[in-house]
């Protein structure tokens, strides 16, 4: 069975931590597809004038990167005790496409503190309809130290595997009932 994942990390910074992370992460499953989405920072800033029927471009085209996968998976770093301000335009731009709508999603908060990111996020998310199962979150505190230049200490990497497995593990329990009931 293939699986193919969405990879949106929240920070826009070139080469960030968390495009590393996820890059890491893409190495460890070799066998699942992971599409790493890098282009939040270039959506238009969300305006529900703007939601309409035919939508710019870089807005269809993330739309249609996370319906056509089988999962979605976040790894941001807290701004400000919040979301990153660009990740969550682009989840606006996703409320009224619901493509986060009964989706599996993984989400990994990789920051120095994170904790009230990390809830807003999951907040968020929930209302969207996402299914996020108990094991498909954590928050990896003091990022800088335990992965500098982006590369993680053996216990973040297995925190990050524990993430990713659970997710799959979900997607695989749906494939299988939607081939039942195929
Ligand atoms: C504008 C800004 C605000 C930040 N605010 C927080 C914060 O509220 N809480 C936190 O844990 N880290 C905060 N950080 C630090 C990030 O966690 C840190 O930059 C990131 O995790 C490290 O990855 P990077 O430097 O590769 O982006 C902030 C960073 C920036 C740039």
């Amino acid at each position: 069975m293939s699986y193919r994942i969405a990879a949106i990390p929240g920070s826009t910074k070139e080469d960030s931590t968390h495009l590393r992370l996820l890059k890491v992460i893409q190495l460890d499953f070799h066998d699942v597809t992971f599409d790493i989405y890098t282009g939040i920072s270039n959506l238009p800033h969300f305006n529900p004038d703007h939601d309409r029927d035919t939508p710019h471009e870089s807005v269809r085209s993330f739309r249609e990167k996370l319906r056509s996968a089988d999962a979605i998976l976040i790894c941001t770093p807290e701004y400000a005790m919040g979301v990153p301000g660009t990740l969550k335009n682009a989840l606006d731009w996703t409320v009224s496409s619901a493509e986060f709508y009964e989706k599996p999603v993984a989400l990994i908060t990789a920051s120095t503190v994170g904790e009230k990111g990390h809830r807003a996020l999951m907040e968020t998310l929930l209302i969207m309809g996402s299914k996020i199962a108990p094991d498909a979150h954590t928050i990896i505190s003091s990022i800088k130290s335990r992965a500098p230049g982006g590369v993680p200490d053996p216990a973040a990497r297995t925190t990050m595997q524990k993430v990713v497995r659970s997710l799959i593990e979900e997607i695989h329990r749906r494939k299988i009932a939607e081939k039942k009931t195929a």
